[in-house]
């Protein structure tokens, strides 16, 4: 799968997501030969700079964060690539400059008049940026030619302005054209899901409310939120996180079996999952949320949330949300799908535990299965890839002592083969035109409906408790847990 001749325009070049991620996802891209040669990359920022100062700053970010070595010649033809067009996103001035860059770039280099938008900008600009596209004519393509509009979350704030911003992307990009961005989608371990449940047999029995007692996705982090307070605050942990990346982790570990792997069929059967969640209806006792306080982490004190740069004092945003869930249909009624996310835990995990029933009989003394659990089959989507089987097994010795042990496929034990990062992955896919692994606007709808009324209810209900940081989160989601008799994994 290499990419065929093509321009990628980049709104938003000197953002953090451009530095950190898509710029060296380029980088990497070209390294390993996936590009055509004449690819060409065009940034556009408010900044009076030159082609060589956007050279510049692409370096320093491939330098920093490419996942492959750095090659002399395959930068120098990357480099030759690229283009910079400065301009305002309010100025119709700069987009016709924008306009004959890259229709320059169709003759000079080849690119075919094929264009890829991609707007890493705040969601503020998209409807202007979107319009512009449209005015200066760069939405248009003739036959044998293409257009891209690639977007970033978040996705609007909830149903309604989701609905808007699909309103004002339709209006200029037919939906075939429009990549939304979910990043989890393009890791290796979360396109695995459907590989482990699809391509074997040993699962599939179990995968049901006949054998699994609950599920838990989790995603932990270590880190707060650094300098994004502007886009943070508005937002919160379930916005952030849960609506795009933990809703899309469940559709994959709840769906039913697609009829192929085209984009039409997994998208469909995600859709319909995420139109069988149901949310209790005392969200009072289904829900939990908190705010980081202050506290150490990795041996270095850590100011609270409060404390944070630019966070105003009496925010009620939330750092940590968990919620339970449950799906109305014969695979999973009665089984609560819990969700948990947060900032400043005491580390960084994402995973899909799936935890199956208690044997309905022991042939052994109570004392000897003290220490066995429930069975558990974890799916480790970071850091440390894989796949966990967590099972009861004799404890050498004379007695028939049992004690849960676990055994783990890794990825870096089983494969030689690179993991591409999530962007890499994803950037090749737009510039190939592959869309499996983006979300379709009705499952964004569909996850926004499933938020709103928790938001709601949050939005009436006080402030969020405070947590430790470099601790476990609030004792509130424990007590969501501890209310169902269960407990969470231990992070
Ligand atoms: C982003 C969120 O989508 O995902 C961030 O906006 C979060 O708040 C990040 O830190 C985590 O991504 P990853 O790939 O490091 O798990």
């Amino acid at each position: 799968r290499v990419a065929g001749p093509s321009v990628l325009v980049l709104f938003g070049v000197t953002g953090d997501l451009s530095r950190k991620k898509l710029l060296p996802a380029i980088y990497d891209l070209a390294n390993r030969g996936l590009l055509p040669p004449g690819f060409s990359l065009v940034g556009f920022a408010r900044r009076e700079w030159e082609n060589q100062d956007f050279r510049q700053l692409a370096y320093e970010a491939v330098k920093e964060h490419a996942r492959t070595p750095f090659r002399e010649d395959v930068w120098t033809h990357l480099a030759e690539g690229m283009h910079f067009v400065p301009g305002e996103f309010s100025d119709p001035g700069a987009f016709d400059a924008l306009a004959m860059a890259v229709k320059e770039l169709d003759t000079t280099r080849g690119t075919g008049g094929n264009y890829a938008f991609y707007l890493s900008i705040p969601p503020k600009f998209f409807p202007q940026v979107i319009e512009q596209l449209r005015r200066s004519g760069l939405a248009e393509h003739g036959p044998g030619s293409w257009r891209r509009v690639v977007i970033e979350k978040p996705f609007g704030h909830n149903l309604d302005s989701a609905k808007e911003l699909n309103r004002t992307v339709h209006r200029v990009f037919p939906e075939e054209s429009i990549f939304r961005i979910d990043h989890y989608l393009g890791k290796e371990t979360v396109q695995n899901i459907l590989a482990m449940r699809f391509a074997n047999t040993m699962y599939e029995p179990i995968w049901n409310r006949s054998y699994v007692d609950h599920v838990q996705i989790t995603m932990a982090e270590d880190i707060g939120i650094g300098g994004r307070a502007g886009y943070y605050d508005g937002i919160g942990a379930a916005r952030d996180v849960i609506q795009n990346h933990l809703l899309q982790l469940l559709a994959l570990t709840a769906m039913e079996e697609p009829t192929s792997f085209s984009a039409d069929s997994v998208r469909a059967e995600k859709a319909k999952v995420l139109s069988s969640v149901r949310l209790p209806a005392d969200l009072g006792r289904a829900t939990a949320r908190g705010q980081y306080a202050a506290g150490w982490q990795g041996g270095e004190k850590v100011r609270g949330y409060l404390e944070e740069e630019g966070i105003p004092l009496d925010s009620r945003t939330e750092t940590y949300a968990a919620i339970k869930l449950e799906i109305e249909s014969r695979r999973w009624a009665g089984v609560p799908f819990y969700l948990r996310t947060g900032k400043r835990l005491s580390r960084r995990v994402t995973e899909v535990a799936m935890v199956f029933q208690r044997a309905p009989h022991l042939p052994f003394s109570h004392t000897d299965t003290e220490e066995l659990g429930q069975n558990a089959l974890v799916m480790r989507v970071q850091p440390d890839e894989g796949i966990t089987v967590r099972f009861g097994s004799k404890v050498p010795g004379t007695a028939m002592e049992i004690r849960d042990v676990n055994m783990d496929f890794a990825y870096g034990e089983s494969f030689t083969e690179h993991s591409p990062e999530a962007y890499e992955r994803l950037l090749l896919d737009v510039l190939i035109g592959d869309p499996p692994l983006f979300p379709r606007q009705e499952e964004v709808e569909l996850s926004w409906e499933i938020l709103d009324p928790i938001e709601e209810y949050w939005a009436e209900h006080g402030k969020p408790e405070q947590y430790k940081s470099g601790g476990y989160g609030p004792e509130s989601a424990d007590l969501l847990m501890a209310r169902d008799g269960r407990a969470w994994r231990r992070l």
